[in-house]
């Protein structure tokens, strides 16, 4: 299990997962965007891997009002995977900063990881990343990722020496190609900075104003992954489809799991080698069942 080197608290974690998933209309005017398939699992599986990943035992999980009920269906108490889910509802989507408001009492003062539930990350040494993220005592630590329409994303802006100057949200004109991805690491601070951020233009808390705080304080670190990684937002039909189909390419070549939060769970130490037989054995009619059975055979828990 990972250990954090400072009398920090244990970092916690968001999982947010609200919105009104309008670029996939008519497939969310019934269910939540976070909880339709991407290939063989829900898409909220895929961020809850990466927390569990980055060490994180202890996660809120923010949805709409409506959406709460299905949420607690699939995912329980987080016994199953060793973690801690604690549910609160956003009432409307007035921005990805707002998760600090609502879970302000809650986080308490800990540093806080923020992922968004559409953002799946796949990346060799991820594990490597997320711990140098988590052990960060002071500032905050956003990962860049080169695409190709960095204008649909908060964009940096780089001086010549690669060190980041700005953020900007969604740029008419990008000053880069290094999108910022919706994984964010937050030191104890950042529920006082959330509440220094106004809403923008189109209404929102924007995440890129509370990581410009931390820029302008020189404490933000912006940690550019490597080309051989894939970072995918599932919002719309075409990256919905590319990210399913991803995952069904990784899985049936490589026989590895993609996004299984019992398989990360097991690997971290968070769940027993009963506990994940026990869930290979209830999904044993899917191809997902068998994998986690295969892991069970052929491993033991890896610890970091
Ligand atoms: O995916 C990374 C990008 O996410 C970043 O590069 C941008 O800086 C950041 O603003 C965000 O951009 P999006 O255009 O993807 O944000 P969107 O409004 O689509 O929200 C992303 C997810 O967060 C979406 O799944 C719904 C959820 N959400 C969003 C808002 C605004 C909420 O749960 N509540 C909200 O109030």
């Amino acid at each position: 299990m990972l250990k954090e080197t400072t009398d920090q608290p244990p970092t916690k974690g968001i999982l947010l997962s609200g919105g009104s998933g309008t670029r996939l209309y008519p497939m969310t005017l019934a269910v939540s965007k976070q909880l339709l398939p991407v290939y063989d699992k829900p898409m909220i599986y895929y961020p809850l891997t990466t927390l569990i990943l980055a060490g994180i035992r202890d996660i809120m999980i923010i949805t709409t009002p409506d959406d709460q009920a299905q949420f607690q269906r699939l995912l329980g108490t987080g016994e199953q995977f060793g973690v801690t889910f604690t549910y609160r509802v956003q009432p409307k989507p007035e921005g990805i900063a707002q998760a600090f408001h609502i879970a302000e009492d809650w986080i308490n003062g800990a540093p806080c990881a923020l992922i968004l539930g559409d953002n799946l990350i796949f990346a060799d040494g991820l594990r490597h990343m997320l711990r140098d993220a988590t052990q960060r005592s002071h500032g905050a630590t956003v990962f860049a990722y080169q695409v190709r329409d960095p204008e649909r994303y908060g964009v940096v802006a780089f001086d010549e020496a690669g060190r980041a100057l700005d953020i900007i949200e969604k740029p008419v004109t990008p000053p880069s190609q290094w999108a910022v991805t919706g994984l964010y690491f937050y030191d104890g601070r950042v529920c006082d900075f959330a509440r220094r951020v106004r809403p923008s233009d189109r209404g929102e808390l924007e995440i890129t104003d509370l990581n410009r705080i931390y820029l302008e304080e020189g404490t933000l670190e912006v940690d550019r992954l490597a080309r051989g990684c894939a970072w995918l937002d599932a919002g719309t039909p075409d990256s919905l489809m590319q990210a399913g189909t991803f995952v069904q390419a990784i899985q049936s070549r490589q026989g590895l799991l993609v996004g299984s939060p019992t398989e990360a769970a097991y690997r971290m130490g968070f769940i027993s080698h009963a506990q994940l037989l026990e869930t290979g054995t209830r999904m044993k009619k899917t191809p997902l069942g068998q994998m986690l059975l295969y892991v069970a055979a052929e491993s033991g828990p890896v610890v970091v």
